[in-house]
């Protein structure tokens, strides 16, 4: 291959995937990740288990990544790591080995966001999709984050709206849990919502004022609301949980929507991304779709592999921070709470 080639691997361990990437001038050869089924059984993630099982994935899932690619330790040109947020313990899994593993090669070592990534997912190099122009809105929706972000360049970002305590994930695993389902309850609820009828039961919105969300409340609703029910019904549940599982994505949906109506208003912006766990939902992915006509939306969807936890985002990151020379200190460190 030419010399023109940069090759970055990207490493991901910021929660509950151990995930490696290799991707030539912003074009994916390889996309690997190890979901952590342990916490299934826990019904969420359990920090103390997420990091011993990174320690044991890294370096096959690594070794996949680089052996996908068809390509040498050697050939690579930088490694890019999330840095944070996410899990103490799990972070420093992923930032001690791309640390050693950039020394050892003596290569660059790049830095990355996870938020970041999940907006950034947008750029990777993809046949059949278009990346937002810039000034866009990107709403990332995941299980540890709800936020709206004025994108004005790559590494040019503000958060104009976040969610004030839960995360739109959670409100998906924690109505999950309530209703006996598996962890992450999320892609459950939404295959169940496609059969039920979403104005079965009336949920209230929260009242957040602005461009902030709120989750907590929501949850809680769902517990009441299925409680009452149960006492009349013991077989509520299972007798109507398609609808109950429509009701629930349809109000969330709802929610999203009107915030990204109030985004748009008070921006001017209407070039829409979304990213994220959440954005793997067909819900907010037909509310998109229908903003087009409705409102004179554009929008972008990143492709299902993007949207949950998954290291092509961190080393598209990588590459276009290996283009501006912004290289990681020797000395950086993981950061649990790190800011856009
Ligand atoms: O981005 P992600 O993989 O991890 C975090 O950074 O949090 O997001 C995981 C979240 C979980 O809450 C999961 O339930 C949710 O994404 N999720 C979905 C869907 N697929 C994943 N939520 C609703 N509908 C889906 N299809
Ligand atoms: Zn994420």
């Amino acid at each position: 291959m030419s010399s023109q080639n940069i090759f970055i691997l990207g490493i991901e361990s910021s929660c509950d995937d151990t995930a490696a990437s290799v991707i030539c001038n912003g074009r994916v050869l390889s996309n690997v990740v190890a979901s952590q089924k342990i916490h299934e059984e826990f019904g969420g993630v359990v920090p103390e288990l997420a990091s011993r099982a990174h320690q044991q994935n890294i370096v096959p899932v690594v070794d996949q990544a680089l052996s996908q690619a068809n390509i040498k330790k050697s050939d690579l040109n930088a490694i890019a790591f999330t840095r944070g947020p996410g899990l103490m313990g799990s972070l420093l899994v992923g930032t001690s080995f791309a640390k050693s593993m950039a020394f050892g090669l003596n290569i660059p070592l790049l830095d990355v966001n996870h938020m970041q990534g999940h907006i950034l997912a947008h750029f990777i190099e993809e046949d059949g999709f278009k990346k937002p122009p810039f000034p866009f809105l990107a709403m990332t929706i995941s299980g540890g984050h709800t936020q709206i972000v004025k994108v004005s360049h790559y590494f040019d970002m503000e958060v104009i709206g976040e969610s004030i305590d839960d995360a739109v994930g959670e409100a998906y695993d924690k109505s999950g849990k309530i209703l006996g389902l598996g962890y992450p309850a999320g892609p459950e609820i939404d295959r169940r919502a496609k059969l039920g009828d979403p104005k079965a039961f009336p949920f209230t919105k929260p009242k957040v004022a602005g461009l902030n969300f709120s989750f907590s409340g929501f949850k809680t609703a769902v517990l009441y609301f299925i409680q009452r029910e149960v006492k009349k019904n013991p077989n509520f549940i299972t007798e109507r949980l398609n609808d109950i599982c429509a009701a629930i994505q349809y109000t969330i949906i709802g929610i999203l929507i009107d915030k990204l109506k109030l985004a748009t208003t008070q921006t001017g912006i209407t070039h829409i991304a979304i990213g994220g766990g959440v954005s793997a939902n067909s819900g907010i992915r037909e509310a998109l779709k229908n903003g087009e006509q409705k409102f004179g939306w554009t929008t972008y969807v990143p492709k299902i592999e993007y949207t949950t936890d998954n290291a092509a985002m961190i080393a598209i990151v990588g590459y276009l921070k290996y283009l501006e020379k912004d290289f990681a200190e020797d000395n950086v460190m993981a950061s649990a709470r790190l800011k856009i």
